[in-house]
């Protein structure tokens, strides 16, 4: 399949965003084409909107499995289930099961006496702002809304304005959630528990709900801290689509943790992060719970040159102009910068060996460097553009959508 052919099935659906069958082809195209994440991405849609035919949940399900995407996985299981597409479900609960249990390293112990991965003392997080590049206004936004309230609660009180609540960070990946929630902790002066979807999804039954309780108690004996949920949308991906009863345990004993924190004051401060927002369920996001929503974009171009100066510290190195690498890294996320100085990094090392001299870093080796790093926010950035445009769903990401319009963006998604 040319690219030309795949480009205008793609410009189609974006001018037809409601005909499914045109969906499905250019779904099937993409995948044919070797685009596979960007084919799941058209079967998300499709199955959201319950477009997706029934001999298709099988193979869509092998496609996820192998590209990691768990939420999907679980989403066509529920939808396979509710529909009783029944040759189906059997496969799909394998891939399922499979995905689970090598993710969560298989922990074979049940029972009072099962390891849990919470027993460590908590320690105050290291991490603050200054090594967390960019981001000016959403360290702003989250000195306002999370800092502040933690650090001066009879400001809060005085105005009649509650605190509490979680905030949910969320876009594409590699741009620094997990960094900033760590920082933010730092900030606070508390301790980070991470809680990792691994370290909570377990193929027996009752034991992801038992872990996902068992990091809010610890946090709890241990608080005031910050407790982390990570990719969120695995933990509490959205029960109105599908309304499976094995995911929708799991939602209600998150949903009743959060519930919980606001009563007890236990000096918890939960948040969490997502990429994908639209696999969040809507219950999540009322108030008293996630009801503080941040986007986090790629770094623009002046927050490229302050994560790449983040990232080059201590780094011995010569006549750097990081300015020149931020104009040359548009639409970066901080992960792949990372990457590009790991690489040039690597080529210095590769000189040092060879000359037996203590060479710097210098432009020649980012700039070698920069031919085998891309971009990876794209992907990501078309799925939301199409999310936003077929869903109708633009109120919840104005602020993604706002992004979306700017000239600059507009016209790197298009060429791309
Ligand atoms: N703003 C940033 N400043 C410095 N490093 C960053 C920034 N954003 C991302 N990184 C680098 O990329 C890595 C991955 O970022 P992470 O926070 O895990 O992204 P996300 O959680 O959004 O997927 C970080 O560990 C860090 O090395
Ligand atoms: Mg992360």
């Amino acid at each position: 399949m040319s690219n030309d052919r795949i480009d205008a099935l793609r410009k189609a659906v974006e001018a037809n965003p409601d005909d499914v069958l045109l969906r499905l082809v250019l779904a099937e195209s993409l995948n044919v084409a070797g685009e596979t994440e960007e084919a799941l991405d058209q079967y998300v849609v499709l199955l959201d909107h319950h477009g997706l035919p029934d001999d298709q949940f099988v193979p869509v399900g092998e496609l996820a499995a192998a590209n990691g995407r768990l939420a999907l996985l679980r989403n066509l299981l529920e939808a396979a289930r509710q529909r009783g597409v029944v040759e189906g479900t059997g496969r799909l609960q394998q891939l399922v099961d499979g995905m689970i249990a090598e993710r969560s390293g298989v922990r074979i112990k049940v029972g009072p006496e099962a390891e849990t991965p919470y027993e460590q003392d908590l320690v105050k997080e290291a991490t603050t702002f200054d090594q967390v590049g960019g981001m000016d206004e959403i360290k702003r936004v989250i000195h306002r809304m999370v800092i502040l309230p933690q650090s001066r609660p009879e400001l809060y009180e005085k105005y009649g304005r509650k605190a509490g609540g979680g905030v949910m960070l969320y876009g594409p990946p590699g741009c620094g959630k997990t960094l900033l929630a760590r920082a933010t902790a730092g900030e606070c002066g508390l301790p980070f528990v991470n809680v990792r979807i691994e370290d909570v999804m377990d193929p027996y039954l009752g034991v992801s709900e038992r872990n996902l309780h068992e990091a809010f108690e610890h946090a709890r004996a241990n608080g005031p801290c910050v407790l982390f949920l990570d990719e969120l949308d695995a933990l509490a991906f959205a029960r109105h689509k599908h309304g499976g009863s094995e995911s929708r345990r799991l939602v209600d004993v998150l949903l009743q943790e959060l519930d919980a924190i606001g009563s007890e004051n236990d000096g918890l401060l939960v948040l969490a992060a997502t990429n994908a927002p639209w696999d969040v369920d809507e219950a999540m996001l009322r108030p008293g719970r996630f009801d503080r929503v941040i986007f986090v974009p790629p770094p623009d171009e002046p927050a490229r040159a302050d994560i790449l100066a983040v990232l080059t510290k201590g780094v011995p190195a010569d006549g750097l102009d990081l300015k020149a690498l931020a104009a040359q890294t548009a639409m970066f996320s901080g992960a792949d910068l990372r990457a590009l100085i790991e690489r040039g990094v690597d080529k210095v090392i590769d000189e040092a060996l060879s000359t037996g001299g203590e060479p710097p870093l210098a432009m020649q080796h980012l700039t070698e460097a920069l031919a085998a790093v891309k971009p990876s926010t794209l992907d990501w950035l078309h799925r939301v553009r199409s999310y936003i445009e077929f869903a109708n769903q633009s109120e919840r990401y104005d602020d993604v959508a706002a992004y979306l319009a700017s000239r600059d963006v507009r016209r790197r998604l298009n060429k791309n």
